[in-house]
């Protein structure tokens, strides 16, 4: 698969089903995505993997959380500012409104939107799951860096003929992903991310994008 291809045939897929991911697999990916780049090579990530029972476990213990409509953890960091200005508020109801109409869910169906984001809290049946952390006392520049080594993990994924969904969800229970993994207190957990084989049965739409020229300036003579 060229570099194209897999950026292309990445997306957040949210239904995958119970065929194991293989722990050689995982290790071929995981060791290639270390070669994401980082501001002085800090590479700053910190990443526990789940499967199998620890896996289990966790999905049980956040599928509680949500079965008694327990509230959230306090956030270490905000998700979204509280209010978006546009371009980026039109964006996220766009995707809202994708996401949940792919679904057969109307816009004001608001028990039937919280069904299905709690499949968030079961790896939306995901066999395989990681968790990124990063130090508490690192910058935004470090966070970002996060984010490039995140996407060379999903594209490396896309090669293995797997796919993903990064979860910035998880962060709401980060509690309960730190019984599981008693990460050091010096690690924020940013985000967790399902792999797995695809469902091919549960509904997708593919999210949009802005055109070239709303996000990218090309400054020339
Ligand atoms: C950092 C990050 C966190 C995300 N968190 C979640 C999440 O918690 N749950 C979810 O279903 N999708 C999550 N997503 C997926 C986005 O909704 C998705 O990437 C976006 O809508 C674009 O769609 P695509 O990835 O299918 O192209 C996250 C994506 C990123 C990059």
């Amino acid at each position: 698969m060229d570099v194209y291809e897999a950026v292309t045939s990445r997306r957040a897929v949210r239904g995958f089903i119970d065929r194991p991911v293989p722990r050689e697999v995982l290790e071929r990916v995981l060791s290639a995505a270390a070669w994401a780049p980082s501001g002085s090579n800090l590479q700053p990530w910190h990443v526990y993997v789940l499967t199998g029972r620890p896996l289990g476990e966790l999905k049980e213990l956040a599928g509680g959380r949500v079965t008694a409509r327990d509230p959230w953890d306090e956030r270490e960091y905000e998700m979204y500012p509280p209010t978006l200005k546009s371009p980026y508020r039109e964006r996220r109801s766009a995707f809202g409104a994708e996401r949940y109409s792919a679904l057969g869910i109307a816009h004001e169906d608001w028990e039937a939107r919280q069904r299905a984001a709690s499949a968030n809290w079961k790896c939306f049946g995901a066999p395989a799951a990681l968790f990124c952390y990063i130090d508490r006392g690192l910058g935004r520049p470090q966070w970002s860096d996060l984010g490039m080594y995140l996407q060379t993990v999903m594209l490396l994924l896309r090669a293995e003929g797997l796919h993903s969904c990064p979860q910035m969800a998880w962060s709401v229970y980060r509690k309960t992903v730190a019984e599981v993994l008693s990460p050091p207190d010096d690690l924020i957990l940013f985000c967790g991310m399902s792999i797995g084989f695809e469902d091919i049965a549960v509904p997708y739409t593919r999210t949009g994008r802005a055109l070239l020229d709303e996000t990218v300036t090309f400054v020339d003579d």
